[in-house]
């Protein structure tokens, strides 16, 4: 089984050039976009955004810029995309994959968007708000930076929401509670409709996917099931003798071609009046 380290563990997203290994980030999201359940997930997302021929969009927090090439189709040569990342190592990776692209890769803090306001048509996040310490800063930032009548998409999994087989269900919250209390905001997700109508959106519109990971090693990659159960155990929350029997039932699963797990995904636009 693939453990995650504790260089990504501890640091999740917030800080990744201050990782042990700011690599485990890049591969952690280069898996990611592979997983099939990403895809539906992705296109709510896109969809929501309602970009059209010639929009000017910016991307918050867009990692090595997976979602960049799909933005640019959508607003086509007239339009203009930008991605925006605090971390130097992800801008670095996200300008070498777009290279011949006419999209913009720039290091900056979602808390301080270098943009004059009203500067954008559309203004998208997957995946980071939750890993803000001050996550209503940064959707501010982005409706100060969007027009009048352009639309503000937040997109993320809800850590509570993750769902994986367990024969004792005690252990099992225990193991997940765990996960989910890593992220900054694990729960922030269910949280977006609410955000976006504190910060003056109109017309808000929500949508969910649940993402299916079928292969234990993937699920552990990506959930940290391993390195949470250890934790968990560690922190005396359950036994030893549990977390290593919570393990093998995984593996048993796995062995029986039954393991499934799922995080579900929810995406939340509004218009800026
Ligand atoms: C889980 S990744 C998501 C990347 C991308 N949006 C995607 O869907 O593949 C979170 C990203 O948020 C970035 N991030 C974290 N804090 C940030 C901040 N304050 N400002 C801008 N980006 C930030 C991280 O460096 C990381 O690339």
């Amino acid at each position: 089984m693939t453990g995650t380290g504790d260089g990504f563990e501890a640091l999740q997203f917030t800080h990744v050039d201050e990782a042990a290994d700011p690599s485990l980030h890049l591969d952690y999201l280069k898996t990611i976009s592979t997983v099939p359940g990403m895809r539906p997930y992705k296109l709510l997302s896109f969809d929501l955004l309602n970009a059209r021929d010639g929009d000017t969009v910016l991307d918050v927090g867009c990692g090595i810029g997976e979602d960049l090439p799909k933005l640019g189709e959508l607003v086509g040569p007239r339009g203009g995309v930008v991605g925006i990342d605090s971390s130097k190592t992800m801008i670095e990776e996200a300008k070498a994959r777009m290279s011949g692209l006419p999209v913009r890769c720039l290091q900056m803090d979602a808390l301080h968007l270098d943009f004059p306001d009203r500067h954008f048509d559309a203004v998208r996040s997957d995946r980071v708000l939750p890993y803000l310490t001050e996550p209503a800063r940064a959707l501010r930032e982005m409706v100060r930076v969007v027009r009048p009548g352009g639309t503000v998409v937040v997109a993320s999994t809800d850590w509570g929401s993750l769902v994986v087989p367990g024969n004792n269900r005690t252990v099992t919250r225990s193991i997940l509670d765990l996960r989910c209390d890593r992220v900054v905001h694990g729960w922030l997700a269910r949280r977006f409709p609410a955000m976006l109508k504190r910060s003056g959106m109109e017309d808000i519109q929500v949508r969910a996917s649940a993402i299916l990971v079928p292969d234990l090693e993937t699920a552990d990659l990506l959930f940290g099931l391993t390195s949470a159960t250890r934790d968990a155990a560690e922190a005396g929350a359950i036994s030893s003798a549990d977390a290593d029997r919570w393990l093998s039932d995984l593996e048993r699963e796995t062995a029986q071609g039954t393991f499934l797990s799922t995080i579900t995904g929810i995406v939340a636009a509004g218009r800026r009046p």
